[in-house]
């Protein structure tokens, strides 16, 4: 039986920052936050969007009827979450509509989250064949201002739904996985910004990736020119770049060309949208599918990382009309309605927070266009509307 990501879809606030416009606020040259770091725009969330708000957005665009009925099960991948209990999942779960009988949870291991659930979700439905599982990876990447990490913020979310006989990639069952405990990045309970050693995670990430590629070779026999395309987990397009001209001499001229080409239009929406940390590998692969023409039956690596740190190396292959389950329009249309704030208004937003006192804000969802929004927060319960219900 193939299981693998049936259908794939994901959502970014309508609100955007410039990264040129950025660079000259913050007296650096432009080219190093374009080309240094690899990103063009940084997605901005309004604080009418939370993790909860922009993964149900993502998933609104890809479930039909049959799918909210056959979901089962609703993992929700995130380090940006909004409850140190309840788990997220249940929220969109309510959001959505979804049947009663499935398991709701959060998963947790920095940008690994939205991975862990998709190789759970494997086992679901290796199980329970005729179910499917939504796998949610929804972040809003916060560094602070004016910190070195600024740059590398982002907003967004991806919905997969995962199942047997799938639409776009069947996953191959092996994979490569490695767990270290090192602090290259963290975000203590107390704190809304994420703490980094920058350079110690960049080394961090370029040693897990070799470790676990290296030992997928050993365990699959397979080589670089089996591959299509690698996608990586893109913290910023350039280390990603990093990781895979690490790699390039072990293939043929042609082989480096093609995987070159195809990364290259695996960050195009990355470039738009920075960091979505557990997301972040998805939109790398649904951006490889939406800009490129590639032919079903090609292997896609995928290498997946988390800070603390787990890494993995896994691969899928393209299936057949895989073309007819993606939801290209409806992510253009979302990159094609955004506004671009200045660098001031961003900042204003950024310090923008929901009260923690237990008092009452209600929020003017009428300048957001999402569908599905944080209206307000009341005793300390985050209120939430679908303006389609
Ligand atoms: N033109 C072109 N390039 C320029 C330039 C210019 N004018 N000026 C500088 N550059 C280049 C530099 O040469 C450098 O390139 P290389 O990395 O290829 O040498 C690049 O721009 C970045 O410059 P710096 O190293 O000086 O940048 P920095 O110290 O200000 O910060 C950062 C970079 C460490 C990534 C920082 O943004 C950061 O800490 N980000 C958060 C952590 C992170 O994303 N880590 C990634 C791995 S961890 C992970 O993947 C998990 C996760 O999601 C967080």
């Amino acid at each position: 039986m193939k299981i693998g990501i049936d259908k794939i879809g994901f959502y970014t606030p309508h609100l955007y920052v410039d990264m040129n416009n950025l660079a000259v606020a913050r007296g650096v040259e432009p080219e190093k936050f374009t080309i240094g770091i690899g990103q063009d725009e940084m997605a901005i969330a309004p604080l009418t969007q939370d993790p909860v708000t922009l993964a149900a957005n993502a998933a609104l665009q890809i479930l039909d009827e049959n799918d909210r009925e056959k979901i089962d099960f609703v993992m929700f991948g995130t380090e940006s979450g909004i409850d140190h209990s309840k788990s997220a999942a249940i929220y969109v779960h309510e959001l959505l509509g979804l049947s009663p009988h499935a398991r709701s949870i959060e998963m947790k291991q920095a940008c690994y989250g939205g991975t862990a659930a998709i190789q759970l979700a494997k086992g679901h439905i290796a199980l329970n064949p005729e179910s499917k599982v939504l796998v949610l990876a929804s972040d809003i990447a916060r560094y602070g201002l004016q910190t070195s990490g600024e740059v590398t913020q982002g907003a967004g979310a991806v919905a997969v739904l995962i199942s047997a006989e799938p639409g776009v990639l069947e996953l191959e069952n092996i994979s490569t996985f490695l767990t270290k405990d090192i602090m290259d990045f963290w975000r203590p309970t107390y704190s809304d910004v994420a703490f980094v050693d920058g350079k110690f995670s960049n080394e961090q990430y370029m040693a897990f990736f070799s470790e676990v590629w290296e030992e997928y070779k050993k365990k699959t026999d397979l080589t670089i020119s089996d591959f299509e395309a690698i996608c990586y987990h893109l913290p910023y397009t350039k280390m990603g770049l990093k990781a895979l001209r690490t790699i390039l001499d072990e293939g043929s001229e042609e082989v480096q060309k093609r995987l070159s080409e195809n990364f290259q239009a695996s960050t195009l929406y990355s470039r738009k949208v920075g960091n979505i940390y557990t997301a972040s590998l998805y939109l790398s692969l649904i951006s490889l599918l939406e800009e490129q023409d590639l032919e079903a039956g090609s292997r896609i690596g995928l290498f997946s990382y988390g800070s603390g740190a787990v890494g993995e190396f896994f691969s899928g292959i393209l299936q057949p009309n895989y073309r007819e389950f993606l939801s290209v329009d409806t992510h253009k249309d979302n990159f094609n309605s955004r506004t671009e704030v200045t660098v001031t208004e961003y900042e204003s937003i950024f310090q923008k927070t929901l009260p923690i006192d237990g008092s009452t804000m209600e929020l003017d969802t009428s300048q957001d266009p999402a569908p599905i929004c944080l209206s307000g927060i009341k005793d300390h319960e985050r209120q939430y509307i679908n303006k389609h219900k």
